[in-house]
Parts: C-alpha cells; sequence; structure tokens
C-alpha cells in the first residue's frame, strides 16, 4: 500500500475539515464592476472552477470591511448584508465542489482608492472626481505615489475592530467556514505595526505593543463576532525585508514571531506568512522565498502555519511540508492560469488516480 503525500491528505482547523492542505490564497479579481462591492457572475466562476479543481481551502480576496477601506472601486465588499447575500451563492456553489471556502477582511487605509491592477490601469490613487475617495492611516506619511492620508483618530481606530466584527459575522451568515484578517502587504493593519508607517505618539504607536494593539483588538472583536468553535487566520507580513539594515527601523521575522504567539494565545487558528508590501524594500524573490519566514514563525508558534510565494511546483509544495517548515501551502499565480492545479500535481506525484481530487465530470480528463 503506498502512503499519500501529506499534501494530500486531510487537515483540521477547529472542527474544519479540509480536503487536503493545498489553499488557493486570496487574489483581488477587480470585478464588482458598477456594483458597490458586490460580486458577480465572474467569482461564481473564477471560484467555482478552483473548488472543482481540487483545492482543499479557497480563500475568497480582500473584501472590505467598509467603503474607504477597499484597495480599488472595484474590489469587493462585506459591509452590506446584499454583498453578503451576492457572496452566498459562490460559497455555496464552492462547498457543491468540496471544497471549504474562507474570506479575507481587509481595510487598506492609506493604499485605498488606488487603480484596480488590471491592463490598461497604472499604479496610482484614483482621483476623488473619479470615484476615489480620501485614504486614512496611522500617521499621514504617503505610500509612494499615492495620496497622503488622514491620521486616524482615536474614535475612527476603534471603530475599525467593530467594523472587522460586523464583517466577520455577515461572512458567517453568508457560509464562509473561515475568516482570515488581512494583516499583510502594507494595508491597515501592517500599517499600524510597521514603524515605517507608524509614527503616532499615542497608545497606538512608539512601542511593540501599541504598535500591535489593533490586531490584537481587532483579533478579539472577530472571535466574539464569530463565535468559540469557528475557525479565524491572520494574514501578516513577516518581514518589511531591512531585517539586516540596521539604519532602517522596520517590521522584522523576529517582531513576527512575537506577534505570532501573542496572536495564538489569543485563539488565531492559522498564521498565513507573506511579506512586504509596506513600503518600497530589497525582496529577493524565487521559488519559495517566503518559506524561510514561515518556518521561523512555526517553530514558536503551536497553530499551523501556511506558506505561500512560488510553491506552483508540487514538489517544492510536498518538500515545504516533508521539511515541516508549514502546514498548509498556497497556490496563488500558477492557480490563475492551472484552476485544476491540486489535480495536476497529484498527477506529478503519481498518487493513485483514485486519490485525485477531481471532479467526477472531468475523471477522464488528460494531459496529452
Ligand atoms: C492577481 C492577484 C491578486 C492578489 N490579491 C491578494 C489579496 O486580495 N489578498 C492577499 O493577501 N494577497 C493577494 N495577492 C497575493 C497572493 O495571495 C499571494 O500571496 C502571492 O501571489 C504569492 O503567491 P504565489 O506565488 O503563489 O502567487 C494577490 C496576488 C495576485 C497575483
Amino acid at each position: 500500500m503506498t502512503t499519500i503525500p501529506s499534501l494530500f491528505q486531510p487537515f483540521s482547523l477547529r472542527g474544519l475539515q479540509l480536503r487536503n492542505r493545498i489553499v488557493l490564497p486570496p487574489m483581488c479579481q477587480y470585478q464588482a464592476i458598477g456594483r458597490d462591492g458586490m460580486v458577480t457572475d465572474w467569482h461564481l466562476q473564477h471560484y467555482g472552477a478552483r473548488a472543482a479543481g481540487g483545492f482543499g481551502l479557497i480563500v475568497a480576496e480582500a473584501s472590505a470591511i467598509c467603503p474607504e477601506g477597499r484597495i480599488s472601486p472595484l474590489c469587493a465588499g462585506m459591509w452590506t448584508d446584499e454583498q453578503a447575500q451576492a457572496w452566498r451563492r459562490i460559497v455555496d456553489c464552492v462547498h457543491s465542489q468540496g471544497s471549504a471556502m474562507g474570506i479575507q477582511l481587509i481595510h487598506a487605509g492609506r493604499k485605498a482608492s488606488t487603480f484596480p491592477m488590471l491592463p490598461g490601469f497604472s499604479p496610482g490613487s484614483v482621483p476623488i472626481a473619479d470615484g476615489g475617495w480620501e485614504t486614512s492611516a496611522p500617521s499621514p506619511v504617503a505610500f509612494p505615489k499615492l495620496r497622503t492620508p488622514c491620521a486616524m483618530t482615536r474614535e475612527e481606530i476603534q471603530q475599525i475592530p467593530v467594523l472587522f466584527a460586523q464583517a466577520a459575522a455577515r461572512s458567517v451568515a453568508a457560509g464562509f467556514d473561515l475568516v482570515q484578517i488581512h494583516a499583510a502587504h502594507g494595508y491597515l493593519l501592517h500599517q499600524f505595526f510597521s514603524p515605517l508607517s507608524n509614527q503616532r505618539d499615542d497608545d497606538y504607536g512608539g512601542s511593540f505593543a501599541n504598535r500591535t494593539r489593533l490586531v490584537h483588538e481587532v483579533v478579539d472583536a472577530v472571535r466574539e463576532a464569530v463565535g468559540p468553535d469557528y475557525p479565524v487566520s491572520v494574514r501578516l507580513s513577516a518581514t518589511d525585508w531591512f531585517d539586516d539594515d540596521s539604519s532602517v527601523d522596520a517590521w522584522s521575522v523576529a517582531d513576527s514571531v512575537q506577534l505570532c504567539q501573542d496572536l495564538a494565545a489569543r485563539g488565531v487558528d492559522l498564521i498565513d506568512v507573506s511579506s512586504g508590501g509596506v513600503a518600497p524594500a530589497p525582496i529577493v524573490t524565487g521559488p519559495g522565498y517566503q518559506v524561510p519566514f514561515a518556518a521561523a514563525i512555526k517553530k514558536h508558534v503551536s497553530v499551523p502555519v501556511a506558506a505561500v510565494g512560488q510553491l506552483g511546483d508540487p514538489a517544492l509544495a510536498q518538500q515545504v511540508l516533508d521539511e515541516g517548515k508549514a502546514d498548509l501551502i498556497n497556490v496563488g499565480r500558477a492557480a490563475l492560469f492551472d484552476a485544476a492545479w491540486p489535480v495536476r500535481a497529484a498527477h506529478a506525484l503519481s498518487l493513485d488516480r483514485s486519490d485525485w481530487p477531481v471532479a467526477p465530470s472531468y475523471h477522464r480528463g488528460e494531459w496529452r
């Protein structure tokens, strides 16, 4: 009897059963066109195809907790019940194909109101006259080429956990199995914990405890909203990529280890380890380039860790699990072209065909 590679073995997250350890990470589709944050048929076919393609967990794209929290005017939202309702049929479709479905909730802070990353658009802030909006952030420090944000008042900061909690409750009502809090890629929560974007001198700035206060408040509010049995994930940027440069005061892997220990103690069920995004940085990419960050965090936390970043080679994805560097593997861009990446990986890793996560109607498929 051959053993099934761990990539294809089930995994459990606070009672949520995943059929395998392959995750579709959140990827903005910029297709809520003229719909005020409402998802469309595009999203239905996009997520449905990847569920039929065998993913264990699909995490829906960054969906905003309030209109000003959208990355772009075409981004999805979770700030109204109508938006939750529009997600419902997509979640049902994904479930019908055997995948679990989570949703990433976001406030983009100073990186909100930008043009969508679609052909024909350049990076930059959407002018107010063209449907953009004023942005807010911990401090009035602009991300290069984007508009300068207003510094958030204490009242505005204290509204953020409330909005995350409301969006999380809507996500549960829409049928999602997991909520992921977006604390990565230079968006609002990351802007608070990185000294590169947080210059506050009140109790949300300065010390590590102050800079990480908001993410803790968000986690607590979300947990309260979703109840004790529901899985909550946090995606964070493990580093701003200046760990080796003592002249730059930035967020580091050591900071992330500390934060993730605190988050695990607070009841976060899954840490998804990405990097960068708060400021231009000397990022070195390549196959598995963020895995060392996941491994460093995994060594020190008791909860599962997901790795991400150029893990589209099935052998590498399996190796990361075999070496104990992560518990789950995100496959993003490779799955944009290859909706059935898990099936392809099962083939590449020589799984018996009867163990492939293939939809019944596709069982006669071949790559020849
Ligand atoms: C089109 C696109 C949209 C993305 N949108 C999001 C997003 O909504 N939230 C997020 O955390 N990361 C987002 N990302 C980053 C991916 O989730 C992933 O971390 C990144 O692409 C690296 O993984 P990969 O090499 O497997 O693609 C996006 C990436 C792409 C290519």
